[in-house]
């Protein structure tokens, strides 16, 4: 079946890339497929909602270069859709609203999130096919997504410009950067921008570990040091914590019980959400060193896609456009080496691609003694 009209939305965090990706699916799908194009607003709310433009070729002109995405996002999910403060399933609205429009074939770009909202539609039948979008490189079974290189230039420079002051000042300087719970983005700009400590999640770290690491510094007479410190590293104490309580949720018997045990989690992981902060007191009641903290955030988002980016999404994006005009979906539109491949969505959903502790980025760290916190 050869799909005529394709719906397109992104969903989830935004990431440099988005447009670029619906400009190379798109220009491949009206141009050399002569499919008609609706891009739908908002992410799953403009899919629920039924909020959508049509989009022709003059629609993606000059936005290869644009950040964001000119549709608009949301984190909403389609099986669990809040409507006036209750959560209700949409999937049979949103099946209604795209065969009402006479929509065989749903592009969705988004992360880990949003793979599991395209498993729910694909499961109720909808022609879907998934595109790896976000800057923590965290989504299984794709080589990497959009959004992360783009990420890792900008953290990398500020790697960079944070050591001006660190030297100028005899100072340790604490880099938070984003990636939710992988540490791809910080092990990647850490390594790039020279940092001499680098915190990820997957490897839990003890204040005394890193404060041995700055002396060994001291002694070979570099006072400062800089240090790239994943949001979601821990040290070896709230890692155990955190762990415990995702014990509980699991092994919780009753309703009440998971309530209880899912309260108890999120409060642990809001007791834990300054860490940096805490870091950055320990290591300078341990040092003796003045410590400042530069929490990256959304910078890491914005602006225009690298070059990189840019030609993945386009490769990504042209790619789709051909499983839809094969008929080929419920797949993600993975890159793999200098090309892409499709892989089954049961494989993706519910899945996230942290960084094996045997990495070779890691070894590669090690190597050159970066401090790794362990
Ligand atoms: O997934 C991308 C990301 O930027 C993560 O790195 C970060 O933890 C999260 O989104 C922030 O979410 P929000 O944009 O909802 O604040």
């Amino acid at each position: 079946m050869v799909a005529k009209r394709v719906g397109i939305l992104t969903a989830g965090g935004d990431a440099p890339g988005l447009n670029a990706v619906i400009r190379g699916f798109g220009k491949t799908a009206i141009t050399h497929y002569g499919m008609e194009l609706i891009g739908f607003r908002d992410g799953i709310t403009g899919l629920v909602e039924n909020r959508y433009i049509d989009l022709d070729a003059s629609s993606l002109s000059g936005i290869l270069t644009r950040g964001g995405t000119f549709l608009g996002t949301s984190r909403d999910k389609v099986n669990k859709y809040m409507v006036n403060g209750e959560s209700k399933n949409m999937v049979p609205t949103v099946k209604e609203n795209l065969e009402k429009l006479g929509i065989n074939a749903l592009v969705m770009l988004g992360g880990g999130g949003t793979a599991k909202n395209a498993k729910q539609l694909m499961d109720a039948g909808v022609n879907v096919i998934l595109l790896p979008k976000t800057i923590d490189n965290d989504i299984w079974g794709t080589d990497t997504s959009f959004g992360f290189a783009t990420a890792m230039e900008i953290a990398t420079e500020a790697i960079d410009r944070l050591h001006s002051t660190a030297h100028s000042h005899h100072r340790i300087i604490l880099a938070e950067i984003m990636g939710h719970r992988a540490g791809w983005l910080s092990l990647g700009a850490g390594i790039a921008g020279g940092a001499d400590i680098i915190l990820i999640p997957e490897i839990p770290y003890t204040v005394e570990s890193v404060t041995a690491t700055i002396k060994s510094r001291i002694a070979r007479g570099s006072t400062f040091s800089v240090i790239a410190v994943a949001e979601g590293a821990r040290d070896t104490t709230d890692t155990a914590d955190t762990e415990a309580a995702n014990l509980l949720v699991k092994t919780a018997s009753t309703p009440e019980a998971v309530r209880a045990a899912k309260t108890h989690l999120a409060n642990v992981e809001d007791s834990q959400r300054e860490h940096t902060f805490k870091l950055a007191r320990e290591l300078e009641a341990a040092t003796g060193l003045e410590t400042r903290v530069s929490i990256l955030g959304y910078v890491q988002r914005g602006g225009t896609p690298s070059a990189e980016d840019r030609l993945l999404a386009t490769r990504l994006g042209s790619a789709t456009a051909d499983h839809v005009a094969a008929g080929e979906f419920g797949i993600l539109c993975a890159a793999r080496g200098q090309d892409t491949e499709p892989v089954p969505l049961e494989e993706v959903a519910g899945k996230s691609k942290l960084v094996p502790t045997d990495h070779h980025w890691i070894e590669t760290a090690r190597k050159i003694g970066t401090g790794l916190g362990d």
